[in-house]
C-alpha cells in the first residue's frame, strides 16, 4: 500500500484499529432533515468525539470551518431524492479534482446491490475506486437499502459488503443485523463499520447493537441519526465512543450516558 493511502487510512482508523465516523450527509437526498437543518450547529458540540466526519462538498464548503482538525469523508454519490422515482439511481456527483481540492481523507458512495440500478451503482464504484486509488484516496462503500429496510439481514448484507470489497472499496459500511452479523464481517476482506439507521426507541438499543457488532468483528460505526437526532447528542456520542475505543459494555455505556446527562462527567 502506498504511503498516501496508508496515511489517510490511519487518520480514519485509529491506532487501536477502531473508528467512529460521524455522518451528516443525509441532506443529499433528504433535504433539511430533522436535526440537520444547520449542520454546523449540529456538529459543534459533538464532532470532537468523532474520528472523522462524513458529508457532501456543499455542506463542507458552506458550513464547516476549513481549520477543522478532523478528517473528512466526502460523500460523492447522489443526484436522487426521497421524492424522486428511485433512490438507487445515483450518479457520482463530485470529480476527483474536487475531492483533491477539498482535501478529503476518503470518499464514500452508496452501493445498491439487488436493485434495478445494481450495475450502474457497482460500475460507479469501480470507476471511483480507479480514480481515487490513483491518488491514494480510500473509498468507503455504503451498502444502501433505500426504503427497503427489511433487507437488513445477514445474507443480503454479506453479499453487498463482499461485492463492494471485491470491486476495491477500502472500507465497507453496512447495517447491523441481530442474526449472524459475524458472517457479514467474516466474508468481507476489508474493515466493516456499522450504520445506525433510523432513530431507535431507546438509546440502549444503540449501545447494544454497537457493542454486539464490535464483538462480531466490526471496527466501529458510521452512525448519524442515533446521535444527532437524539435528545442528548453529546451523551450519546460519548457513550458510543466509550464502547468503541474503551471497550465499555452496553451497561457501562448507559451509565456513562446517564452521568453525562446528569452533568456528572
Ligand atoms: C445515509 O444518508 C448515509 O449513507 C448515512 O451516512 C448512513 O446511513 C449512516 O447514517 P445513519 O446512522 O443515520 O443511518
Amino acid at each position: 500500500m502506498e504511503w498516501g493511502m496508508k496515511n489517510r487510512l490511519s487518520r480514519l482508523i485509529q491506532k487501536d484499529g477502531k473508528a467512529l465516523f460521524l455522518p451528516i450527509d443525509h441532506g443529499y437526498f433528504q433535504g433539511p432533515t430533522h436535526g440537520l437543518e444547520h449542520p454546523e450547529e449540529t456538529i459543534k458540540p459533538i464532532y470532537q468525539y468523532a474520528d472523522a466526519i462524513m458529508l457532501t462538498r456543499g455542506v463542507l464548503r458552506n458550513c464547516i470551518d476549513p481549520a477543522i482538525e478532523k478528517p473528512i469523508i466526502m460523500r460523492v454519490s447522489g443526484a436522487v431524492s426521497v421524492v424522486g422515482e428511485d433512490l438507487a439511481a445515483e450518479s457520482i456527483v463530485t470529480s476527483i479534482q474536487e475531492i483533491l481540492r477539498l482535501n478529503a481523507s476518503a470518499v464514500s458512495m452508496s452501493v445498491f446491490v439487488g436493485t434495478k440500478y445494481e450495475n450502474k451503482s457497482l460500475s460507479n464504484l469501480a470507476k471511483l475506486v480507479d480514480e481515487c486509488e490513483e491518488f491514494g484516496i480510500p473509498v468507503m462503500a455504503v451498502s444502501a437499502v433505500g426504503k427497503e429496510l427489511e433487507k437488513r439481514e445477514a445474507r443480503y448484507l454479506a453479499l453487498a459488503a463482499r461485492i463492494s470489497a471485491e470491486i476495491g472499496a477500502r472500507v465497507v459500511k453496512t447495517y447491523y443485523c441481530k442474526e449472524h452479523f459475524e458472517k457479514v464481517v467474516d466474508g468481507c476482506p476489508v474493515p466493516v463499520v456499522i450504520a445506525g439507521g433510523p432513530k431507535t426507541e431507546t438509546q440502549r438499543e444503540v449501545f447494544d447493537f454497537v457493542y454486539d457488532g464490535l464483538q462480531k468483528g466490526a471496527i466501529g460505526v458510521n452512525l448519524g441519526r442515533n446521535i444527532w437526532q437524539t435528545q442528548y447528542p453529546v451523551a450519546s456520542i460519548k457513550a458510543i465512543r466509550a464502547i468503541i475505543h474503551e471497550g465499555y459494555t452496553p451497561q457501562e455505556a448507559e451509565d456513562l450516558y446517564n452521568q453525562v446527562i446528569a452533568g456528572k462527567t
